[in-house]
């Protein structure tokens, strides 16, 4: 009897851990847990994760990466179509159940392919009141700086409440 009451418990604890990490996932997009993918494509930038752009995106990234927004980000060859599968197999296409994937996925015409996160409609959308200055300041250079805002982007989420805006701090929605 005390067994069973243990195994229960065991259970529904583990499925309370369960959906508690799959709501906070389904609101932002899935986390990059690749480890090849952290190392070579986490060194000079955020890691951003695959489920932020498509998959024609990610094969016409990986295709040119010698020229590479200025730079040469160049990867060995089996670790560059590791890297493309990895991405393919996580791009917006397959995680359309977690909210921000499905927003940034529906953003984009079937006729486009950027190669950036932040020339999506959305994501363009949803940064377009941000004061220059702030975006420029050395805290944080760019827009493709997710973390010097977003707190816990390496997470996958992106809420509001978890916003920082270097000497600025909290976003507060009007
Ligand atoms: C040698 C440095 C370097 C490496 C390594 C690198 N990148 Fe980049 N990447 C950059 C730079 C510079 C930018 C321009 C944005 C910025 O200034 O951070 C950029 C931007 C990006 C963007 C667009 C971000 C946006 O603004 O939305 C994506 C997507 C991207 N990189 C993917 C990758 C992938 C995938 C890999 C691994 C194969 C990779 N990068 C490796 C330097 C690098
Ligand atoms: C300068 C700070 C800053 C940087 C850098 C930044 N963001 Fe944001 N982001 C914001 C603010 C502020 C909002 C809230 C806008 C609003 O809803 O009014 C936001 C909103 C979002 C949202 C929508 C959240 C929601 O629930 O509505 C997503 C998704 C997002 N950002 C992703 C990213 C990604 C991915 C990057 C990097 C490529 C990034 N952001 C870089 C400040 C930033």
């Amino acid at each position: 009897m005390k067994k069973l009451v243990i195994t229960s418990l065991l259970i529904a604890g583990s499925l309370l851990a369960e959906s508690s990490s799959s709501f906070e996932g389904r609101k932002g997009v899935a986390p990059a847990t690749d480890s090849l993918y952290l190392k070579e494509c986490g060194s000079c930038h955020f890691a951003y994760q695959p489920g932020l752009l498509p998959s024609r995106s990610w094969v016409k990234v990986m295709e040119n990466l010698s020229d590479h927004f200025g730079t040469d980000a160049s990867v060995e060859g089996a670790d560059s179509s590791k890297i493309l599968k990895y991405l393919k197999d996580n791009s917006t296409e397959k995680f359309k159940n977690y909210k921000k994937t499905k927003s940034i996925y529906d953003s984009i015409a079937t006729t486009e392919t950027p190669i950036a996160v932040t020339k999506t409609r959305y994501f363009v959308q949803k940064h377009r009141e941000i004061g220059c200055e702030l975006i420029k300041q050395k805290e944080v250079k760019s827009l493709s700086n997710c973390m010097a805002c977003h707190t816990k982007a390496d997470k996958g989420s992106y809420s509001e409440r978890e916003i920082n805006i270097p000497n600025y701090g909290r976003w507060e929605d009007e």
